[in-house]
């Protein structure tokens, strides 16, 4: 890995400017110009950018925070075992950069764009980072380029974001410049599937740039799924994931039924997905976490909001879903107090408090709502998480995992999220264990929600 931080990291993010910049020359490429560059290397960009790294292309990785790419040049990162060879591979490579030089998307033939699109705390989309990342890849634009936006989005966003303030510039898409959206599909912390064996879908603004795009991914993946507008691919991703957060909410009501039956969930559950067809297993849990089925759904509500169009299921889907840490803190309630204990200066611990298992990512993970909640009622909390030593609470207020469970003596073992790595034999018939992983703990006295 080469790096190219010769300026500091701050001043190369301008904000976007309300005039545009002058058209640069066509491409006066050099031996060493990039094949792919990549902006923000994150849970997608990285491994992203390892894949196309891997396939032997010349590989840009443009970064804009200087923390993230210490911990890239440390190798200190959330990445499967598979990729974390893949970047000790690129020690010292000069077919793979790593810098904060936006300027530097200039000598690149692609540019993917994979930056965060978070929705703030009033669920409301928040555009603000991948409007900045867009600016200046528009601003770094140069004839010839193909240029990929990958980040979930409403529909209609490559056109906003990218294609007319190119247009502005002078770039016409399918004329001297290529623009495509390729939803991103990457799973972290699944080591089951490969990243090059995920289909990619890809739409892109002509048939030319389509064509383009599809060759472009085709050079690190094996299957490319092209639909014949970029509208089409926005859509694509929106359904996937509101697809997930219908059926987790669906699996979560499932659950509280059979508990109240009397029948057990998963047995149900693993029954029903031995029919080959028409139907597909969602595990109910928690709540939901991470980057995509806590936020993308809104960015599609969002929208129809604008239209005055309603879309009750996947609205329900969403409360429902987001309404599940405080049920998990009620039934925490409950189960104590079948046990002739309150909540309040009660010992409770929560085990793995990332979203999911085997990845470090705390983003919307229901296991801080559910300590705060807790907490809020007087419990005496603390988290047992060997991928996340430390977590940051809403209030600003950063706990440390637990070192020692046991020590810790826990009344209440709450189960979040089941790392592989996760020890719990020293759960015993001390402990009440609400499992709220639905993983079928073999403990004894254990509760699901
Ligand atoms: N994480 C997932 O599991 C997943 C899966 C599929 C799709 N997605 C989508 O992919 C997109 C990226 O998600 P992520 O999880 O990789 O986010 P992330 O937060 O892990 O990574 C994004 C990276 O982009 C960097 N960045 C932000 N602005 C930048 C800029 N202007 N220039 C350069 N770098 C910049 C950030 O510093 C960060 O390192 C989102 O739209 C998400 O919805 C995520």
């Amino acid at each position: 890995m080469t790096s190219l931080d010769t300026r500091p990291l701050i001043a190369s993010h301008p904000r976007p400017s309300r005039h545009p910049a002058a058209l640069p020359s066509a491409a006066p490429y050099r031996p060493d110009d990039f094949d792919i560059a990549i902006v923000g290397l994150g849970y997608v960009g990285l491994p992203t950018a390892l894949a196309y790294h891997h396939a032997g292309a010349r590989v840009l990785g443009v970064e804009i925070s200087p923390a993230r790419i210490e911990a890239i040049r440390a190798g200190h990162v959330d990445l499967l075992p598979s990729d974390l060879v893949r970047l000790e591979e690129t020690e010292g490579d000069p077919m793979f950069t790593v810098t904060s030089d936006a300027a530097l998307l200039r000598r690149a033939n692609a540019v993917i764009v994979c930056v965060p699109t978070p929705v703030d705390h009033h669920l409301v989309p928040d555009l603000t980072i991948l409007q900045s990342a867009c600016a200046d890849v528009v601003a770094n634009a140069v004839p010839g380029q193909i240029i990929m936006l990958t980040s979930t989005s409403y529909v209609g966003c490559t056109e906003d974001l990218l294609l007319t303030p190119l247009a502005e510039r002078g770039l016409i898409a399918g004329e001297n410049i290529s623009v495509a959206f390729s939803p991103e599909r990457i799973d972290p912390g699944n080591g089951s599937i490969e990243h090059e064996f995920v289909p990619r879908v890809v739409g892109g603004a002509t048939p030319s740039c389509e064509l383009r795009a599809a060759a472009v991914l085709s050079r690190y993946t094996a299957s490319v799924h092209r639909v014949d507008s970029l509208a089409a691919a926005e859509m694509t991703k929106l359904l996937e994931n509101t697809f997930r957060a219908v059926n987790i909410a669906l699996a979560n009501e499932v659950a509280d039924i059979c508990r109240e039956l009397g029948v057990p969930v998963t047995t149900v559950i693993d029954a029903a997905a031995t029919k080959p067809y028409g139907f597909m297993p969602f595990l109910p849990g928690p709540g939901v976490g991470g980057h995509c089925i806590p936020c993308d759904p809104h960015y599609l509500l969002w929208q129809l909001k604008e239209r005055r169009v309603a879309a009750p299921m996947i609205t329900q889907a969403m409360n429902e879903i987001a309404a599940r840490p405080a049920r998990v803190v009620e039934r925490a309630a409950h189960v104590l107090s079948d046990a002739g204990m309150g909540v309040a200066g009660t010992r409770v611990l929560i085990v793995g408090v990332s979203y999911k298992a085997d990845v470090a990512d705390l983003r919307e993970s229901p296991a801080l709502e559910i300590i705060e909640g807790l907490e809020r009622r007087g419990a005496v909390v603390g988290y047992l998480d060997p991928l996340c030593p430390q977590a940051r609470l809403s209030d600003g207020r950063i706990v440390e995992t637990v070192r020692d469970p046991s020590g810790f003596d826990p009344a209440l073992v709450i189960v979040h999220t089941r790392h592989h790595e996760l020890d719990l034999t020293w759960i015993d018939e001390r402990h009440l264990v609400l499992d709220a992983s639905y993983r079928e703990l073999a403990v004894p006295r254990r509760f699901t929600l």
